[in-house]
């Protein structure tokens, strides 16, 4: 494909009722990311454009259950999430909102003109109204089990099991659900866009993405052989965009109508912010810019269909060019689910990890074609034997051995034998091949690319043996060791895309003192670093990650898979609420019978100290009456070994053993667990014989 004039690149614009996780991230921001960072390596003119989803369903049901207004709860999401993609690397030139003035007045006209254009049709419907909380329900206020897969806790929108769009009236066993009251139908008027109408040039113009991904085409060709119906475009809301006509004041648009628009006014923010208030249009109104829009699959009938009709209905703008939408992601073998927080939020990744391994991880197993996973020994592996012992090494072990035997500086190259012109070339191929992978929108072959190479400099550096030729022949020990330090430079431009930060510290390293992110992408392997420059200070790049590290992250996933197996067992009575992404409320009723199979003991604590090099670990000896024992608990950031001597405390006795930094820990200490990881030790408050019963 020709190298468009321009290209405006979205991400899907996030709600902001909740925090960004591990999904999120695979889906529409980091493969996004990483295209936007190549493609400004490459010199395009290339504008990156993101911001909160303030309106909605989802973000009202929320404020209505914390007792606060719509607005306090998207100003705390929007900054948190805004903050959380700054520190993630993801680099926006723009990241607005949908609850300002500007996007209000934009939707507005954009409603208008469809409606001026006879493109909006006005319906009186059936819908449910709570005679309780005295209010039409819209989409998520009705729940009830979803009419396709039978699941309960279903919402009037998308199913979160079956993926299926349910019309509210549908559901089985509706209820409100605030109050939980059962609604009644009643007669309300809105606004449809006719979607019918646009069938044939929906047809006729998807046509022509004969390119685009296989899992965006099969989706819009099931809807389309569907026939698309009118949709409803206003809602019974009072949070979101008004409607601008008369007898509407207390209806708002739907989300789903005004939150695509949100690209377009979050364009003309950055417009204005640049000081060029008129360059927007460049990106929205010139056929040589590509607009490109990464999303998840949930949102693919919304972009590919939808939002294509509202642009042909208004006619200033031009249509996406690419949807590039991946798949889900799971978390350890299973369905990530925010309501049930079973998920990794990116604000608590980045409070014990950098960014990049993660970066790294997710873009191995990026969801292109299908659902991939992400779980933590594999996120550890990729970190310590991946990221540490093929990319890492390979710097470490050339930057060090030209501190030690060239005095730091970038040795002279001589003739270049079989194998110094197959280094070279390689550096050249990894170019092309990542380049190509990109313009595709291929991050997972583009990022094995990148290792391959890093892989093959360190079979290379083995090859030459430079630890003999710098007593052999000093020449050819010279010359390799000044084709790995232009392997580093190139390595640093060619991971900068994935690895931001890591890259920023290797050209630190290398001691060059121009913003690596400015780079570019031409001169890996082209450009050279001079004979005699001066290294700067080396660091270990990718420093592994430890088992005691990643063993509470795995324990914590496992509990609420643990809690989830047991509510799916008792479905029936459960209700989920969607709207409250941290709440544990799904733990489900067991019978005696179940928790009877935990042992549960009173347990003394006669010994206690630190695990060495495990900051969170403590070994304790504990007194369980007829025998003692030996349990690993990761409580040492809260108590001071000391501190638990002669502590009366509960154990578990009959979990499986399991080993912690090497250490055996034969039961389990039992502890109230907050949100943020704080720790505190159930106790007895009398004395009670060792080894007495808990039930
Ligand atoms: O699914 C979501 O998270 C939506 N807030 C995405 C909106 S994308 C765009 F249209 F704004
Ligand atoms: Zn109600």
């Amino acid at each position: 494909m020709d190298a468009p004039e321009r290209i405006l690149v979205t991400s899907a614009l996030p709600y902001a009722n909740g925090p960004i996780h591990l999904g999120h991230l695979a889906g529409a921001y980091l493969p996004a990311d990483i295209y936007v960072r190549f493609q400004k390596l490459k010199k395009r003119d290339i504008v990156f454009i993101c911001g909160s989803d303030e309106h909605g369903v989802p973000i009202t049901i929320l404020a209505e259950k914390r007792g606060v207004t719509p607005k306090a709860i998207v100003d705390e999401f929007h900054k948190r999430n805004k903050k959380a993609f700054e520190a993630f690397g993801i680099q926006f030139d723009n990241y607005s909102r949908t609850s300002l003035p500007a996007h209000h007045k934009t939707s507005q006209a954009f409603f208008l003109k469809l409606h001026q254009k006879g493109l909006l049709t006005e319906k009186t419907i059936e819908q449910f109204y709570c005679e309780h909380c005295q209010r039409f329900l819209a989409d998520r206020y009705v729940e009830g089990t979803c009419p396709h897969c039978k699941k309960s806790g279903a919402r009037g929108d998308q199913c979160e099991a079956c993926g299926k769009w349910i019309d509210q009236t549908t559901l089985i066993e509706p209820s409100c659900a605030i109050c939980g009251t059962q609604p009644v139908l009643s007669k309300t008027s809105h606004w449809f866009l006719k979607l019918g109408d646009f069938q044939d040039q929906i047809k006729a113009w998807l046509d022509t993405k004969i390119t685009w991904k296989s899992n965006v085409l099969n989706f819009c060709r099931g809807w389309l052989s569907e026939g698309l119906r009118d949709r409803a475009v206003t809602r019974d809301l009072s949070w979101g965009v008004p409607v601008p006509l008369k007898g509407y004041e207390n209806k708002v648009l739907y989300v789903w109508f005004d939150a695509p628009i949100g690209y377009i006014s979050s364009t003309v923010e950055w417009a204005q912010n640049i000081g060029q208030p008129d360059r927007w249009k460049d990106y929205w109104q010139k056929d040589d810019t590509r607009l490109i829009h990464f999303i998840g699959k949930d949102n693919i009938v919304f972009h590919a269909i939808v939002w294509p009709a509202i642009l042909m209905g208004n006619g200033e703008y031009i249509l996406p060019s690419e949807i590039p939408a991946n798949e889900f992601l799971n978390l350890e073998g299973e369905k990530l689910s925010t309501s049930k927080n079973y998920a990794v939020w990116l604000e608590d990744y980045l409070e014990k990890f950098p960014p990049d391994p993660l970066r790294y991880t997710l873009a191995v197993n990026a969801p292109e074609a299908k659902d991939a996973d992400f779980n933590w020994t594999d996120f550890q592996s990729r970190n310590n034997n991946e990221l540490a012992d093929i990319l890492g090494n390979f710097l470490n072990r050339s930057l060090t051995f030209i501190k030690k035997h060239f005095q730091g500086k970038v040795p002279e190259k001589g003739t270049f034998d079989a194998l110094d012109t197959q280094m070279r070339n390689k550096i050249h191929e990894t170019r092309v091949t990542i380049a190509g992978c990109l313009e595709a929108f291929e991050v997972r072959k583009a990022i094995f690319a990148l290792i391959d190479l890093a892989r093959f400099a360190n079979k290379y550096f083995n090859d030459k043996e430079p630890w003999l030729t710098v007593k052999s022949n000093r020449e050819t020990c010279a010359t390799t060791l000044h084709l790995c330090a232009q392997v580093s430079y190139a390595l640093a431009i060619l991971m900068e895309p994935f690895l931001p930060f890591s890259a920023e510290t290797l050209w630190r390293m290398l001691n060059l003192d121009s913003d690596i992110h400015q780079q570019n992408w031409d001169d890996a392997g082209q450009i050279e670093l001079p004979v005699g420059h001066q290294l700067g200070k080396l660091e270990i790049l990718f420093p592994k990650i430890e088992d005691e590290v990643i063993e509470p992250e795995i324990q914590r996933l496992k509990q609420i898979r643990q809690r989830l197996v047991v509510k799916s067992e008792g479905e029936k009575d459960s209700k989920t609420k969607a709207e409250e992404p941290m709440s544990e409320q799904n733990a489900n009723v067991i019978t005696y019978d179940d928790f009877s199979k935990v042992n549960l003991r009173v347990a003394k604590i006669i010994e206690a100290e630190r695990v060495p090099k495990a900051d969170k670990l403590l070994k304790i000896q504990v007194d369980l009456g007829a025998e003692k024992r030996q349990i690993v608990a990761g409580i040492a950031q809260q108590y001071d070994p000391a501190d638990l001597i002669d502590k009366l405390v509960v154990v578990v006795t009959n979990l499986q053993p399991v080993k912690l930094r090497g250490v055996e820990s034969n039961g389990m200490l039992l502890a109230a667990a907050k949100e943020n990881g704080e720790l505190s030790v159930v106790t007895l408050d009398r004395a009670i014989e060792p080894g007495t019963t808990v039930r």
